[in-house]
């Protein structure tokens, strides 16, 4: 495996520790104090969850793809649960909130893929959105281990083939085609039938008036009260 892998007891948050790392190097913490999501968020980060950075090149336009990439190594890390990816990059277990991925860039051309697992338990309240946990079924080394195995190996084939490679797998792992999604952008919001994911990494979304609609940034929500 490519990784160099830095254990911490607490930081303030993985992604930003490694933001002090070279290429291939992967910071995990035990605990995070200040641990991010996306939009601003905060992550909850006790002890007994996992909380990982990966440290790797910029790959230029192709690499917000990378939370998609994570979203498969996380997904076949966890096999044995029935885990789907919701775009652009949650992992859910029965429809609650399982993972996190947060991507980063570095001024010096570096890119951050923070993933966070909750392995062990998961908020219970102050949430918008339903969460879950493994509860406990696999041990945090295991789970890790597995990450970081499926990371490599796909970072692999997304290298040499690019992400026409990985689109067919997320495809495997994909929650909501075929059906009713809102789409949140940054000014408006668009509810249809989820069409396609298209190997672009956007989502096609088609209203009822038969307009298809082209998603490329922004998040969804998945049937009516669903806000994951
Ligand atoms: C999200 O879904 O909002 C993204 C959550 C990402 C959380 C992980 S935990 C490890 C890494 N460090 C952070 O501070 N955030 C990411």
């Amino acid at each position: 495996m490519r990784w160099q892998t830095h254990f911490f007891d607490t930081v303030i948050s993985t992604n930003q520790t490694a933001a002090d790392f070279p290429v291939n190097s992967v910071i995990v913490a035990n605990e995070q104090t200040g641990g991010k999501g996306r939009f601003g968020r905060t992550w909850y980060s006790p002890t007994g969850n996992l909380y990982l950075s990966a440290v790797v090149e910029d790959y230029g336009n192709a690499t917000p793809r990378l939370a998609f990439v994570a979203g498969v190594a996380v997904a076949q890390a966890l096999q044995d649960f029935d885990v789907r990816l919701k775009w652009p990059n949650d992992v859910l277990l029965q429809g609650g909130k399982l993972a996190g991925i947060l991507l980063e860039r570095t001024d010096d051309g570096r890119t951050i893929v923070g993933i966070g697992i909750n392995v062990a338990s998961c908020p219970t309240t102050g949430m918008i959105y339903p969460t879950a946990s493994l509860n406990g079924r696999l041990t945090v080394p295991t789970v890790l281990n597995r990450v970081l195995t499926e990371l490599d190996t796909l970072l692999t084939v997304f290298e040499a083939e690019g992400f026409a490679a990985i689109h067919p797998l997320w495809l495997r792992y994909a929650a909501g085609l075929g059906k009713s999604v809102t789409a949140r952008l940054p000014d408006t919001t668009i509810t249809g039938i989820l069409k396609e994911f298209s190997p672009d990494g956007a989502l096609v979304l088609e209203t009822p008036d038969g307009t298809s609609h082209i998603i490329t940034a922004g998040d969804i929500l998945l049937g009516n009260n669903n806000d994951t």
